[in-house]
Parts: structure tokens; C-alpha cells; sequence
């Protein structure tokens, strides 16, 4: 397997994905209580946007580059502020604290464990899981010293089960499979439903991209027939049209979501919708697969 994220980092899904993460930890900090980041698929943790892959793809522009041209809201870019003050952070030096500044000098884009680094508080705690060498030491390099982060070679669907549940009994799992291989629908589904009996209380966001939709069927319907309470369905059309082999949009399956997620996703995800679906066929769905509560 030699799925590289680099290619795809910053993309419309990246955005998605990461404004979902960033709203789950701003919730989880309103607590003083210490809580807990597994990511479980990591990655390398800081991209180039001009280094070869994102270049060669140019994936990236149509995602972060685009959402930094745009204009919102008040309400929603306040929505968007902690997720997009992370990719400044990334990107020193840009003079001017507006958003087309910093369109103007984009060059990296934080991945997961970056904006969960810098989202969380001295008592939290964060493991991230990585298991191709030379990605794992790129994202210890961009992680730097910092005694609340582990950085572990540890496979995933171990991960799900060996370190869960996590000793402060509050946090995130972010689930986020490349999706190469065969079955991995269904190892998702199978490493929540482990996972959720050994912590029921975690949030957990798993990442899924919409390609093939009978799979993706198959996954919610795996989901439903676990009877997991609480659980949240968002999906992302960039469009309508499906074309042969091509990602038409992503979504996320959540897991014990904050009490004010579905309502702030609906928001966020419409004006994003809106500016990353360019021929105007996309469209956001957010609903319960099993009872709100
Ligand atoms: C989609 S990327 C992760 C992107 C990252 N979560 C982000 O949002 O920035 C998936 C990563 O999982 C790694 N990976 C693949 N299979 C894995 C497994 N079984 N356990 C842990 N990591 C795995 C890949 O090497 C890749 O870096």
C-alpha cells in the first residue's frame, strides 16, 4: 500500500474533516477536565503545497485555497477561526491578518495531528498512530518536543481496542483510512463497534469517502444494525454527479457528537458547500442514523 497523503492534503475533504475535528475539540475544551486525542490514522502531520505531490494534483486549491478567498458570515467565520488559526500558525511570516493574506502565501497545511496539537491544553493528552516509517518520522519532526504527544507505529485496528478506553474517560477518536484497500468499510465498522464497547462514552469521528455508494450504504447500514446510541451522520456532496473512480464527496460518522455539532455543522458545512462545489450540484445532509437525543 503506498497511499501518500501529501497528494490530497488541503483537498475539499481535508477541509471537511478538519473543520469537524477542530469544532469536536473546541467543545471538549469548554471542560477543565483533561481529555484525550487518539488519531488513529495520522499521517505525516504538515504539508508542503508546494512540494511535488500537492503540486501535481493541485487538490489543495479547490479546498483550503478556495475557503481563504471566500467571504462568510460573521457567525461562520467564527465557526472557522480555530481550525484556520492553525494553518496560520503553520504559516509564518504572512503579513496581514486577513484571510486573502494568507491565501497569498500559503505553503503548508496542517494535517490532523497538528490541529489537534494545537487545539488542545497542557492536561490533555495525545496519541497518534502511524504505520509507515518514514511518514511517522516526518510527523514526529513537525510535532516537535512535546511531552502530551506520543507518536506510535501501532496499526490502527489495534489501536481501537488496545488503547481504549483512555485513562481521563473523555475524548476524541478520529478515525481517517486511506481507503485503499478492499474491506476497509467494513473494518471501520468493525473496529467502532470494538472500540465502542470498550469506551461507550468517546466521541468518535470516522472519516469516509463517498465513491462508491453501495459501500458506503453497506457501512451505515453495518452502524445502524449495532444499535450504537447517538450517532450522527454528515455528508458532503461536492456533486451531484458521480463520475467513474472519482471521490463525489465525503462524509463523517459521528459518535456521541457535542450537543451543539449538529446545529454548527449545518451552518459551517452550507457556507462551505457553497464555495467548494463550483458547478452548484452540491449539497450537505446531516441526520441521525440512531436516536438523538
Ligand atoms: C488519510 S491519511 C491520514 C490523514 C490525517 N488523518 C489528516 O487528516 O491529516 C491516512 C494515513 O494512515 C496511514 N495508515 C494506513 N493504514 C494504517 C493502519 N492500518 N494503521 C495506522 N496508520 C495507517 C497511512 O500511511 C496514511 O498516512
Amino acid at each position: 500500500m503506498n497511499y501518500r497523503h501529501a497528494f490530497h492534503a488541503g483537498n475539499f475533504a481535508d477541509v471537511v474533516k478538519h473543520v469537524v475535528l477542530a469544532r469536536i475539540l473546541a467543545y471538549l475544551g469548554q471542560k477543565d477536565a483533561a481529555y484525550r486525542v487518539l488519531d488513529t490514522h495520522a499521517g505525516a502531520g504538515l504539508y508542503d503545497l508546494a512540494g511535488e505531490e500537492a503540486q501535481r494534483t493541485g487538490e489543495w486549491e479547490g479546498g483550503i485555497g478556495a475557503v481563504l478567498r471566500a467571504t462568510f458570515t460573521p457567525e461562520v467565520t467564527a465557526l472557522l477561526k480555530p481550525w484556520l488559526d492553525v494553518v496560520r500558525a503553520v504559516n509564518p511570516g504572512v503579513e496581514g491578518d486577513t484571510p486573502a493574506a494568507l491565501a497569498a502565501r500559503l505553503r503548508h497545511y496542517p494535517g490532523s495531528p497538528l490541529i489537534a496539537q494545537a487545539l488542545t491544553r497542557p492536561q490533555d493528552r495525545l496519541l497518534f498512530c502511524e504505520t509507515v516509517g518514514g511518514v511517522r518520522e516526518s510527523l514526529t519532526d513537525a510535532i516537535g518536543r512535546d511531552g502530551r504527544t506520543k507518536v506510535l507505529p501501532t496499526d490502527a485496528w489495534q489501536a481501537l481496542t488496545a488503547y481504549l478506553p483512555p485513562k481521563e474517560r473523555r475524548g476524541l477518536v478520529l478515525v481517517d483510512p486511506p481507503f485503499e484497500e478492499p474491506g476497509e468499510f467494513h473494518r471501520m465498522a468493525q473496529g467502532l463497534i470494538e472500540a465502542h464497547k470498550r469506551w461507550p462514552t468517546g466521541v468518535y469521528a470516522l472519516w469516509y469517502p463517498i465513491k462508491d455508494v453501495r459501500a458506503v450504504d453497506g457501512f451505515r447500514r453495518e452502524i445502524e444494525r449495532a444499535r450504537i446510541p447517538k450517532v450522527l451522520n454528515i455528508q458532503f456532496d461536492l456533486r451531484a454527479v458521480r463520475q467513474a473512480d472519482a471521490m463525489s464527496g465525503c462524509g463523517l460518522i459521528i459518535v456521541n457528537p457535542p450537543f451543539v455539532l449538529a446545529e454548527e455543522l449545518r451552518l459551517v458545512l452550507n457556507a462551505l458547500v457553497r464555495v467548494l462545489a463550483t458547478d452548484g450540484t452540491g449539497r450537505v445532509r446531516i441526520g441521525w442514523i440512531t436516536a438523538e437525543r
